[in-house]
């Protein structure tokens, strides 16, 4: 039976690219729904961007939700160095034909987690968490239907993107990243120790394009721009493919190592905002909470990826 999933992100390049990979996997993955929330760029765009993706992917059937437009109690601070003004540059933006549902994110999430079994539903977060945040301290009861949450936020030996301590998604929102670390479900976290770790070489993007779809073209246009900042900065052969990690991991979770672990969130020190002290070795009696990604099969990420993405092909 496939999974069943609620996407919550701010695309973002490399969020887009996970919402095509679990459109391509639907024997896998049942995707609920998709939820928004400010963090690249404004809710406006973030939403706009969501149905953009289900449009370009075929999936117009895909309810889109916007949700919070601010974090719990920072000011939002966004990404347009790194994703442009749109926030998925290299690509084209036009007007959507997939609706913008009239409910806010947090009330979507809330409405199908009480209507589901207990642990039937897992959330994979590609953002700041205020969404899923808000929607915890709203309804509580929702806590017992997540089966798990996998998010992309964090860093740990890699050190932050953002400011020296801080991966961006959990700099955003700290308030909220804490918030979802102590609720008590079980969650897998992909931080840039591994995300890092799956760059998009010009010769993946290549292959992408060589598939010749439409999406992968979209795919290859988006990485191609994305590519721009993160090459420079780290002096790296490709930009890091963060998010769709998260997707890759429910697909195939034997592509990368992991380790359950405690990670908590500072939320208190402006010096180390949004810090994940990650007890990886265990120094702590804080139990884990966590099961920590850190290593991965790159090229058989890419190899993945690249025969998911052909799927788009075969039905097109
Ligand atoms: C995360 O921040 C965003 O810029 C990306 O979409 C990703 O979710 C990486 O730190
Ligand atoms: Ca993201």
């Amino acid at each position: 039976m496939a999974k069943k999933i609620i996407i919550d992100c701010d695309p973002g390049q490399d969020d887009a690219v996970a919402l095509l990979l679990a459109f391509a996997s639907p024997d896998e993955l049942e995707l609920l729904g998709i939820t928004t929330v400010c963090g690249n760029v404004p809710l406006a765009l973030t939403q706009r961007n969501a149905r953009m993706i289900c449009d370009i992917g075929g999936q117009q059937h895909v309810p889109v939700f916007a949700g919070c437009a601010e974090p719990l109690q920072r000011k939002l601070q966004t990404a347009e160095a790194i994703h442009g003004p749109t926030g998925i540059n290299g690509i084209d933006v036009f007007e959507p034909q997939t609706p913008l549902q009239n409910k806010h994110a947090a009330d979507f999430i809330i409405d199908t987690l009480l209507a589901a079994d207990a642990a039937s539903i897992t959330l994979v977060p590609t953002g700041p968490l205020t969404n899923i945040a808000t929607a915890i301290n709203k309804e509580p009861a929702i806590l017992s239907r997540i089966e798990r949450i996998v998010l992309m936020g964090g860093a740990m030996r890699e050190g932050g993107n953002c400011t020296p301590s801080a991966e961006f998604n959990i700099f955003v929102d700290p308030q909220a990243a804490d918030i979802v670390f102590r609720c008590g479900r079980p969650i897998t976290a992909m931080g840039l120790d591994v995300t890092h770790q799956v760059l998009s070489t010009r010769d993946r993007v290549a292959r992408i394009r060589a598939l010749g779809n439409a999406v992968a073209i979209a795919t290859a246009d988006m990485l191609s721009f994305f590519d721009r900042y993160d090459t420079l900065k780290y002096a790296s052969e490709g930009a890091p493919l963060h998010d769709p990690c998260t997707i890759a991991w429910l697909l195939r979770p034997d592509l990368f190592v992991a380790r359950d672990c405690n990670i908590s969130i500072e939320t208190q020190s402006e010096l180390t905002m949004g810090h994940t002290a990650i007890d990886f070795w265990h120094v702590t009696d804080r139990p884990a909470n966590a099961t920590w990604i850190y290593g991965v099969d790159a090229p058989g990420f890419y190899e993945f990826l690249i025969s998911r993405l052909a799927r788009f092909g075969r039905s097109a």
